[in-house]
């Protein structure tokens, strides 16, 4: 089983391509995490992938609670079980985190990947040319069959870049709650009341009143699927996203 959170398609189009070569059935955390499934059950010699995209160095709030929460039940002591961040500029500590959050459940990470993709993070990165687009995804390709092949013949390797030490991604996680409040984003009069923000809010974190969306939680998970599908591109964050474009993985049309 291969299990992913995605909130632009990313994660999703990895699990996907990794799907295709072990024939692994794959499971959105957002789902499973909406219908309070934690338990995660493997046949006897089944393999466990998690797939996440980096945030703030760590993992999404969402992904990391569900970890948390996630039990494996399987007769193998020791199942194959690998992870791949997904990334813009550095994967931080998120692989590192994972195998602190399985190394408390008595398991542990064979195989730890991360692979360069584009980075969502429109804050700081303009994603309105191509070429920015095109040096993110350079060694995307490249890197994802390396990632495939390792994970087929069940190496147990570190495929990871530069990651960072625990004080720095530990304090990375305060500047991630420090982020998340729903008071950063505006939404403007191009908005057109589909609602689509609302439908497709991992945490159910906007309602629609008075035909416009409204953030109805303190908190999100600034994962931007609201800002980047938003089909008239109406939402912003901090006032600071506009000028740098929207992105969703070109592959992905349902995002669960
Ligand atoms: C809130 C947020 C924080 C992010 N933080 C990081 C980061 O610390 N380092 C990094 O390299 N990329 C960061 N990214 C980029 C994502 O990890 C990357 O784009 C990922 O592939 C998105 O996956 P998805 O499309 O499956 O959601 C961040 C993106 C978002 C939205």
């Amino acid at each position: 089983m291969i299990i992913y959170f995605s909130a632009t398609g990313n994660c999703k189009y990895v699990a996907i391509a990794i799907s295709e070569k072990t024939n692994d059935k794959i499971q959105s955390m957002i789902q499973l995490n909406n219908s309070k499934e934690y338990t995660i059950q493997l046949e006897e010699k089944e393999d466990l992938g998690i797939i996440i995209p980096t945030y703030f160095w760590g993992l999404p709030a969402l992904a990391k609670e569900y970890l948390t929460k996630m039990h494996i039940e399987t007769k193998n002591k020791n199942p194959y079980i690998y992870a791949v961040s997904t990334y813009g500029t550095t994967p931080g500590g998120s692989i590192q985190i994972i195998d602190e959050i399985l190394k408390k459940k008595g398991y542990r990470l064979n195989s730890k990947y991360s692979l360069r993709m584009v980075d969502t993070w429109t804050v700081e990165f303009d994603l309105t040319k191509e070429e920015n687009i095109n040096e993110f995804t350079k060694d995307t390709t490249k890197k994802l069959d390396t990632i495939i092949k390792s994970i087929t013949e069940h190496k147990n390797e570190e495929l990871t870049e530069k990651t960072k030490g625990k004080l720095f991604y530990t304090m990375a996680q305060f500047a991630y709650e420090l982020e998340r409040k729903t008071s950063n984003f505006t939404v403007d009069d191009e908005c057109i009341s589909c609602g689509m923000c609302a439908k497709d809010c991992p945490v159910n974190a906007i309602s629609i009143e008075n035909e416009k969306p409204v953030w109805k939680n303190d908190k999100c998970l600034i994962c931007f699927r609201c800002l980047h599908r938003c089909p008239t591109f109406s939402i912003e964050y901090k006032k600071k996203t506009r000028k740098n474009g929207q992105y969703t993985n070109p592959n992905i049309t349902v995002f669960d």
